[in-house]
């Protein structure tokens, strides 16, 4: 059966893929899962332990550029393998075979878009990272939310980057994957203030729980009431993991190691062993993500479509406004592109709405 879901969410995802692809972020928005947090609550280490990839990562400002991770699995036996490119690059796709060339790409490519160590870039790296240990998963990994009160923030900075949370988190379609250290007090965490303004009714956020091998002696039950959304309640519910420490990570513990540690942990941990075990570790997680993803898609792909059409119109109505002129130089032949690009869409999209993947899932 789980061989058989895996099977037919992919349809699902290929065709956001595709369309995140053809068009930038802004113009048409997809449903997308996007990793929002504090700096250092642990959402390079969520999506590591999702993607089995060591995500450039450190204690200063890392992820400087959103970065969309789009997972297939591939047959049992078959090679790892990862392709990414820059969006204002499109046509310019790198190649990396294994993960630590992965995040060296990664890092050569964030440099590629960004001039200083401090600045930030609205471009977006898509990665697509194929594996037979990866699930079927996409998520964007963002900048962390840089706080007024860190010293030394230049203030244009801090401005840049929260605008480029703003950008995701308005956006309908945008999960909100909310990363939120267990040990530290949930009414200081910015990201839930922030996901709760542009979702008030919480339908589209959905929070992790990260560090719980951190949390003070005596406040479990304060972090459980938020586990089984008591307090801090989301529709979507929260979840908790636990990843690798900086020590275990120095040790060099593998991530198989690492998932094996982490279900041991909570198993014998004195205030989580008896409660629900869906509420816990990332393989719940990935169930969930992929779940809420695909469901997601389903319900986005009539209006998404109805988007497609109205960019299509816009763009023949300029394209008819050019050609009346006579103009048939560079921005004509753009626009003709354009009309092709989006006619393909369409057609992509269609044939989804007309059933071709209707019953498969
Ligand atoms: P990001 O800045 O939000 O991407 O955070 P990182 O993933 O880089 O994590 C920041 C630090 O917290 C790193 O040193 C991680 O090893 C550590 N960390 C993340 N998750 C956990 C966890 O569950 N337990 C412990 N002990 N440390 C964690
Ligand atoms: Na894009
Ligand atoms: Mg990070």
């Amino acid at each position: 059966i789980a061989a058989g879901i895996r099977r037919d969410v992919k349809p699902w995802l290929n065709l956001v893929d595709d369309l995140s692809n053809l068009t930038r972020d802004a113009e048409i928005s997809v449903p997308q899962i996007c990793v929002m947090g504090d700096q250092s609550s642990g959402k390079s280490s969520v999506l590591e332990a999702l993607a089995g990839v060591p995500f450039p990562r450190g204690s200063g400002l890392v992820t400087r550029c959103p970065i969309r991770l789009s997972m297939k699995r591939s047959a049992t036996g078959s090679r790892w393998s990862a392709v990414a490119h820059a969006s204002n690059e499109p046509s310019k796709s790198h190649s990396a075979s294994t993960p630590g060339q992965l995040t060296k790409l990664l890092e050569r490519l964030t440099d590629g878009l960004t001039s200083t160590s401090s600045n930030f870039s609205t471009e977006t790296i898509n990665v697509r990272l194929s594996s037979p240990d990866v699930p079927d998963l996409t998520v964007v990994d963002l900048p962390g939310i840089i706080r007024t009160s860190t010293a030394g923030q230049d203030p244009a900075v801090i401005a840049q980057v929260n605008n480029l949370i703003e950008s995701f988190l308005e956006q309908a379609r945008t999960i909100i994957l909310c990363v939120i250290p267990a040990n530290q007090d949930i009414a200081t965490v910015d990201i839930l203030e922030r996901a709760q303004k542009v979702d008030p009714r919480g339908e589209r956020t959905i929070g992790v729980l990260t560090k719980p091998d951190l949390i003070g002696p005596g406040n479990e039950d304060e972090v459980l009431a938020v586990l089984h959304n008591v307090r801090k309640p989301l529709q979507l519910g929260y979840v908790m993991v636990k990843n690798r420490s900086q020590a275990q990570l120095k040790a060099g513990l593998t991530g198989t190691e690492a998932r094996e540690a982490e279900e041991a942990f909570f198993r014998q941990h004195s205030h989580f062993k008896g409660c629900d075990p869906k509420l816990f570790g990332v393989a719940n997680l990935t169930t969930r993500l992929t779940q809420l993803l695909v469901t997601r898609i389903q319900h986005e792909l009539v209006p998404m479509k109805a988007d497609v059409e109205t960019a299509l119109a816009s763009v023949r109505t300029e394209l008819k406004g050019l050609s009346s002129y006579g103009n048939a130089s560079t921005p004509g032949d753009r626009q003709k592109l354009l009309v092709t690009v989006t006619q393909e869409y369409v057609r992509h999209l269609n044939s989804v709405v007309q059933g071709e993947y209707r019953d498969r899932v």
